[in-house]
């Protein structure tokens, strides 16, 4: 291969994302959109759907979008039916509603632990279980949302731990099930991404957006197009022979762990001999 247009290779395909009416999935949507994709989301809020749907036609989509909350199968099921009436089979399924707050272990009840176990994990199944009806077979390609969190403990969030690391093993086994019928089946982990609730949750204060930027190799929150870029690529010919890979977009975040860059590594650099700097 000489040369490809990833771009272009998106074109007319329907991507239905869950959880999509807001940040990096939204963002991922928008990416679509301008390469010509057809974009279907859904999640609980009518009106924030609505209000995405029209930033996916601006955007330049045919879009389409239905209210449904991914822990109710039945709710799921029927609008993966009717995203698919609307726009066709579909090409690209992804899974990315989450629920998060930060609370010890001892500061959640079972029912908060389970919220986002359901949300996150649960929600992914009957996306992914009820999505595979409606894929364009063989071809189609499945993403799940997962997070630096399935990789490391990260203290006050023992659901999301949980969940994600759960996501990724999930899509691990569909992959290895669903290769043989023409599914490939990947995760993206977003690192720290600017303008997005997660984040808004997880470091409120400028000195907790200081110490995740320094405890990112790049130095960097991410943008959600460097989110959308990866699943354009996970979606694309390029990546016909890639499944049940957990691709970190996140400027190295996951490798050294959550906050153990930053300061201890500037001392680290302070001390070391000039003929190391
Ligand atoms: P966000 O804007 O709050 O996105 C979450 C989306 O999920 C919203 O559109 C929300 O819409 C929907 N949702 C929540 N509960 C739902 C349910 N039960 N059923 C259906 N939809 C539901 O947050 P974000 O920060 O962009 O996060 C998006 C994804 O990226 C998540 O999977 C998150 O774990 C992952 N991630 C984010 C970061 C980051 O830096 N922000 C880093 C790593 C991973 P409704 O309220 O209308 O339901
Ligand atoms: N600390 C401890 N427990 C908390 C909590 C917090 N900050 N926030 C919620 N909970 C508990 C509630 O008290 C409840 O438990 P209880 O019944 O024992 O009291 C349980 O979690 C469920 O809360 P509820 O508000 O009923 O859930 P919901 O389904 O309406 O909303 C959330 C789900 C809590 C995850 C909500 O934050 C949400 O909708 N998030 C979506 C957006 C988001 O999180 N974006 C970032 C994605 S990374």
């Amino acid at each position: 291969m000489t040369s490809f247009d990833l771009a272009a290779s998106a074109r007319g395909k329907h991507v239905f994302i869950a959880g999509g009416s807001s940040g990096i999935n939204l963002g991922i949507g928008e990416v679509f959109a301008r390469c010509g994709a057809k974009v279907s989301i859904c999640s609980r809020k009518a009106d924030r759907v609505a209000a995405a749907v029209e930033t996916l036609k601006a955007a330049g989509a045919e879009a389409w979008g239905g209210a449904a909350d991914v822990r109710n199968y039945a709710e799921v099921e029927a609008v993966l039916k009717a995203a698919k009436e609307a726009l066709g089979p579909i090409d690209v399924l992804i899974s990315g509603a989450a629920g998060n707050f930060v609370a010890p272990a001892l500061g959640m009840s079972s029912n908060a632990f389970r919220t986002v176990i359901e949300i996150d994990l649960i929600g992914t199944f009957n996306v992914a279980r009820a999505g595979f009806e409606f894929l364009r077979k063989p071809g189609a390609s499945f993403i799940a949302i997962s997070a630096p969190q399935a990789l490391h403990p990260y203290a006050y969030q023992a659901h999301v731990n949980a969940a994600k690391a759960g996501v990724d093993m999930l899509t691990k086994t569909l992959a290895v099930e669903w290769g043989p019928l023409g599914v490939r089946c990947n995760a993206i982990i977003p690192g720290p991404i600017a303008d997005t609730e997660g984040m808004a949750r997880l470091a409120p204060t400028e000195a907790e957006r200081k110490l995740a930027r320094e405890g990112t190799p790049l130095q960097r929150y991410g943008s959600k197009d460097e989110i959308g870029y990866a699943a354009l690529f996970l979606a694309s010919p390029l990546a016909e022979y890639i499944t049940g890979a957990i691709l970190p977009v996140d400027g190295g975040a996951v490798l050294p762990g959550p906050g153990r860059l930053g300061d201890a590594m500037k001392q680290a650099y302070e001390k070391a001999a000039p003929r190391n700097r």
